[in-house]
């Protein structure tokens, strides 16, 4: 009973997260008017505010604050041989069953009641007396199919031919794009190790149970790092990565007590991994994979050196060594990060008698950081005051890199916070009389707490940096 009524408190609360993402611009359903595309999410402007502001935060941090970070943006559509190369064509598979009665598909693994087993044939698995088919309810020892692969990478075909020499793939994930620039970067710019390449991009995979609105869908952005180590120097690296992993976690506002570290079993890793750990984090629907770290040995190099024919080896000017260099690599989903975040500040409270909803976002994600109002819509003169500070607040702002000031004047003023509280603006600033009939500074109003302060015009902006 109370099982039940847990399912129906997150289903209650996602309902809600989804609702107002839609409601306040931040992420719709994709292709909505056609009913939608199972697996697909548009975001709207203040989604891809909070987006790009997790990106920068995530590339000042790898990238730009570091000596030994390269930046790439390869393509999407690889030659198909990478693939071949990685493993992905023989392995990237889920088990699918299907149900005899109701004819749905299913991932098998997902299923209540189901185990595996590592077997010298592979992966084998068993259904207990709960495993049932979770569409029509039919006994699952009876009812569902024998399992089998089913691979998740999107084939597509490139150019005018269709036959199987034209057959690509959409990339499943970025890492790949920099294991075949590993040669170029070299080349072009005569690294020493230990020094890393890094990508934000879009990742595709036909995934046969998208779900959890953001957290598993079938197009979806990865930020990826491939550091590449000396294979004795291996261990150092994975431990500076697990704190700065979560030093990225920090700047972006996670509660970090929601966040977990899971060591991933000998059997449960990925095939090219030899050390995997997971960072989880307590989503409403339980503890999930937030993002990964592995240690991938030299395998990708190897398996790229000899399906390329290209040697990919690095030579050591100290040692007069040549070998491949080994790989750990950070990955982040980053609407995962969305969802993370949004789940994480979706909050609802009672604020001066009524209740309210809001998200707390940390300021450094939040799509906007300070709004500005004036009291009355339909006084020029406050109007026009208003408009003043909030292009002053703008510009100073800009001058030191924040984006994120806007100016609002719909709706009367309570209907105005209640809608910036909504999507997390930290702090409202509003023009009233005693501005300009006074000279008596605005009104600085926090998010969290409902309480304003008046603060003089002269130390508005210095007071607001200070806050941010
Ligand atoms: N290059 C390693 C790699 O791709 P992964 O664990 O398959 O490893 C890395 O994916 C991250 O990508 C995950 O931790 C997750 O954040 C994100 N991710 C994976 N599949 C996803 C999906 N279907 N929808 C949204 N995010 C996904």
């Amino acid at each position: 009973m109370t099982k039940v009524k847990k399912k129906e408190e997150v289903n209650q609360v996602m309902e809600n997260i989804v609702s107002l993402s839609k409601r306040r611009g931040f992420i719709f359903q994709g292709s909505e008017i056609y009913g939608g595309l199972a697996g697909t999410w548009d975001y709207g402007p203040l989604g891809v505010a909070l987006k790009n502001n997790i990106k920068s935060l995530w590339w000042k941090r790898f990238v730009e604050n570091k000596d030994d970070m390269y930046g790439v943006d390869a393509s999407i559509l690889m030659n198909p041989r990478t693939w071949e190369a990685s493993g992905h064509v023989s392995g990237f598979a889920d088990p699918l069953v299907e149900c005899k009665k109701c004819k749905a598909k299913h991932r098998f693994d997902q299923l209540a009641g189901v185990s595996s087993e590592k077997t010298e044939k592979g992966i084998s698995w068993k259904m207990s007396a709960d495993t049932i088919c979770p569409s029509c309810g039919a006994d699952g020892a009876k009812n569902l199919s024998e399992p089998s692969a089913f691979n998740m990478m999107f084939q597509t075909s490139v150019g005018a031919n269709k036959d199987s020499s034209s057959i690509s793939y959409l990339r499943p994930e970025t890492a790949q794009g920099m294991f075949v620039n590993f040669k170029n970067i070299l080349d072009t710019f005569h690294p020493h190790l230990p020094f890393g390449l890094a990508q934000i991009g879009k990742a595709f995979r036909n995934e046969i149970a998208p779900r959890d609105f953001l957290f598993r869908s079938r197009e979806f952005e990865q930020m990826e790092i491939e550091y590449f180590v000396k294979p004795t120097e291996w261990k150092d690296t994975f431990e500076s990565f697990v704190r700065e992993m979560k030093l990225f976690m920090r700047d972006i506002g996670l509660n970090m007590e929601k966040v977990h570290e899971l060591e991933v079993p000998d059997g449960e890793r990925a095939h090219y991994s030899k050390r995997t750990i997971d960072f989880e984090f307590d989503f409403p629907f339980g503890r999930k994979e937030l993002y990964g770290l592995a240690y991938r040995t030299d395998f990708d190099l190897k398996q790229h050196s000899e399906f390329s024919k290209v040697d990919l080896s690095y030579y050591d000017e100290e040692t007069k060594e040549r070998f491949l260099p080994h790989c750990i690599e950070p990955s982040f989903g980053l609407d995962r990060t969305v969802l993370a975040i949004l789940t994480d500040a979706y909050t609802e409270d009672n604020l001066g008698g009524e209740t309210r909803t809001y998200l707390r976002l940390a300021p450094s994600v939040a799509p906007y950081k300070v709004a500005v109002f004036p009291l009355l819509k339909n006084k020029p003169a406050l109007v026009e005051k208003a408009k003043e500070i909030y292009k002053n607040i703008k510009n100073e702002l800009a001058k030191v890199g924040i984006q994120g000031v806007t100016f609002d004047d719909n709706g009367n003023i309570g209907k105005r916070y209640r809608r910036q509280d909504e999507i997390g603006t930290p702090y409202c600033v509003t023009i009233d009389f005693d501005t300009i009939e006074k000279g008596a500074g605005v009104t600085l109003r926090n998010r969290d707490t409902g309480e304003q302060e008046r603060v003089g015009e002269g130390e508005l902006v210095e007071s607001i940096l200070k806050k941010i």
